[in-house]
């Protein structure tokens, strides 16, 4: 397998994309390619080298593109191909690289495929899905097995009045399709082929860990704790042995040694030792793989019933997280960090703080950048957006993934209050609301009422143009931040040099360093009140810092409230 020996990734930022919420450039109240290319300058301007946009493949967008219609169409509510290609064009210019969000685990219900699968049943097509008979038992007909997805309580639906059923990891709406099936995967190797031809970059490959799944579709024995009948077990379709067969036939049938990147989403189960299988520098068939380790740790997710005060950082585990996929990935591949994507709530809600919002935004973004890895920022966060506080359960509800739990919360005894109090924290909808251009009607986004949710961050200050202007807004410091990392002394220095942490067990702060030539050094509270850490270093300069004046005395730095350092140290 052909792989880069100095790929440009390494040097890169990256900036994660939802086209839907970002900029609407016909004014019809969703975001577009047009409007994106708009925009390009802002995103040099900030720093990024390349971006992931999510799913813009027609889609009847019943989960917000990742339900695909057609890989050979852009969804007419993006635009067309000509503007796809305008916008590699423009983006290339600007030496921003594009990376397209690729589904290759399901496709839409309504995909060409699917429909003559259904109506044929000796077609080609009707071997890209999986399609098995229930079970008939005393008389009732039950689906092929106990399992669970990801969105709903049954893998299985039926298909009208037969006893056939299709499965599904995902929504009801995404039929999965079958990786076994030699004719299928090449379908897949040509749809990424024509992009490539086309001038994309890279893929970010959805869902990818539940490729392969586990063809006996025997019941799981796994405890059905919610009495539905069913179990979610990731075990029998997520990260499976056949999983890198798959993809080292992709890489090398569709990539052939050209300088594209793939990344993966291998999702929460998949240990660091696995991943490396995935991307290793020489015979990985991924470039990068994201894992989830670093995003719930807090308690938030599920935590449906909890009070907001329960949700507390675990500093302590975000950091054992970070340093087990470090020691496992350093010497062996790349690593992509990020806080949140667009399936999470907004990392200010998460492990930032809203009373603290400059002053945690810059933190985090600071924390994260000098970390051993491709860093990406999620939209928005680079000017402290903040997740949908004042949401409503309509709001909530136009996600396909949160639908069918609001009715399952309802039916579980919570109140709406309770239901709202924890979507408003934990649903991933809050941060594909809409971008904060600009303090004016809809936020600069259109001139119209936006389809998805927006907040009132550009009523409160928090949007590109104000931001722009201020010198020590949060933009203006990732702007900072990134220019620094970016560097090459100290690119290679976070890349190539052994991360150290200092003072381990502190269970607030977040502190590490990176030895060379010149040794930097990030120390951040992660809490929104004061707290001491004890520091046995000479500060030799201060790259960056979110607050006025050091309080340091007699070895003892006072961290204010998510008060954060670049040291430069001797
Ligand atoms: C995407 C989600 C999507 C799911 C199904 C993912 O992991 O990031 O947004 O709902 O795949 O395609």
């Amino acid at each position: 397998m052909e792989k880069h020996t100095n790929p440009w990734w390494r040097e890169e930022v990256g900036y994660i994309l939802y086209p839907e919420s970002f900029k609407d450039g016909n004014n019809d109240g969703i975001g577009d390619l047009p409007g994106l290319i708009s925009k390009l300058d802002y995103l040099k301007n900030l720093g990024v080298g390349m971006v992931w946009i999510c799913p813009i493949f027609s889609s009847p967008m019943e989960d917000n593109g990742y339900d695909v219609s057609d890989y050979y169409a852009i969804n007419p509510r993006f635009g067309t191909m000509e503007d796809l290609k305008t916008l590699l064009e423009e983006a290339h210019k600007r030496g921003i690289k594009i990376i397209l969000d690729f589904v290759l685990n399901h496709t839409s219900k309504e995909h060409p495929w699917f429909q003559k699968a259904l109506k044929e049943k000796d077609s080609e097509e009707r071997k890209y899905y999986l399609i098995r008979k229930g079970k008939w038992i005393d008389g009732k007909l039950y689906p092929p097995s106990n399992w669970g997805s990801f969105f709903t309580p049954s893998c299985w639906e039926r298909i009208g009045d037969s006893d056939e059923y299709y499965f599904h990891s995902f929504g009801t709406s995404m039929p999965d399709v079958d990786w076994t099936n030699p004719n299928l995967r090449k379908k897949y190797v040509e749809i990424a082929d024509f992009y490539i031809s086309l001038g994309v970059d890279g893929f970010r490959l959805d869902a990818v860990a539940h490729l392969a799944k586990d063809m006996s579709f025997e019941d799981s024995s796994l405890p059905d704790e919610d009495g539905d009948g069913f179990v979610l077990d990731p075990s029998k379709f997520s990260n499976r042995p056949e999983l890198l067969s798959y993809l080292k036939e992709f890489r090398e049938e569709a990539i052939r040694g050209r300088n594209v990147c793939l990344i993966g989403e291998v999702g929460g189960s998949i240990q660091p030792s696995e991943g490396v299988t995935f991307a290793n520098r020489h015979h990985g068939p991924l470039d990068l793989l994201f894992n989830f380790d670093t995003v719930w740790n807090n308690g938030n997710f599920g935590s449906i019933g909890k009070k907001d005060e329960e949700i507390v950082t675990n500093v302590m585990q975000l950091k054992h997280n970070f340093t087990r996929w470090y020691d496992a990935c350093h010497k062996e591949c790349d690593m992509p960090l990020y806080w949140c994507n667009h399936d999470h709530p907004r990392v200010l809600g998460q492990y930032g703080s809203r009373e603290y919002r400059k002053e945690s935004a810059k933190a985090l973004c600071l924390t994260l950048l000098f970390l051993y890895g491709t860093p990406f920022f999620y939209q928005g966060e680079e000017l402290a957006m903040d997740n949908l506080v004042e949401g409503s359960i309509a709001d909530f509800a136009q996600d396909v993934g949160t639908k069918d739990s609001i009715l399952a919360y309802r039916k579980a005894g919570y109140t709406d209050e309770e239901i709202l109090s924890f979507l408003r924290r934990s649903a991933r909808i809050n941060a594909r609301s809409i971008f904060s251009w600009e303090n004016a009607p809809y936020g600069g986004f259109s001139s119209v009422a936006p389809i998805l949710p927006q907040g009132k961050d550009y009523l409160e200050g928090y949007d590109a143009h104000t931001e722009e202007l201020d010198p020590y807004s949060v933009l203006n410091f990732y702007k900072m931040a990134i220019q620094i990392r970016k560097q090459k002394y100290y690119n290679d220095l976070v890349l190539d040099s052994q991360l150290e942490w200092v003072d381990w067990n502190h269970q607030d702060v977040i502190a590490y360093l990176h030895r060379g030539y010149q040794t930097i050094m990030v120390v951040t509270n992660m809490r929104p009140y004061q707290v001491y850490f004890t520091f046995n270093f000479q500060i030799a300069d201060i790259l960056l810092h979110n607050y006025d004046g050091v309080l340091l005395n007699n070895h003892v730095l006072t961290l204010r409230p998510f008060e954060s350092f670049l040291f430069v140290v001797k």
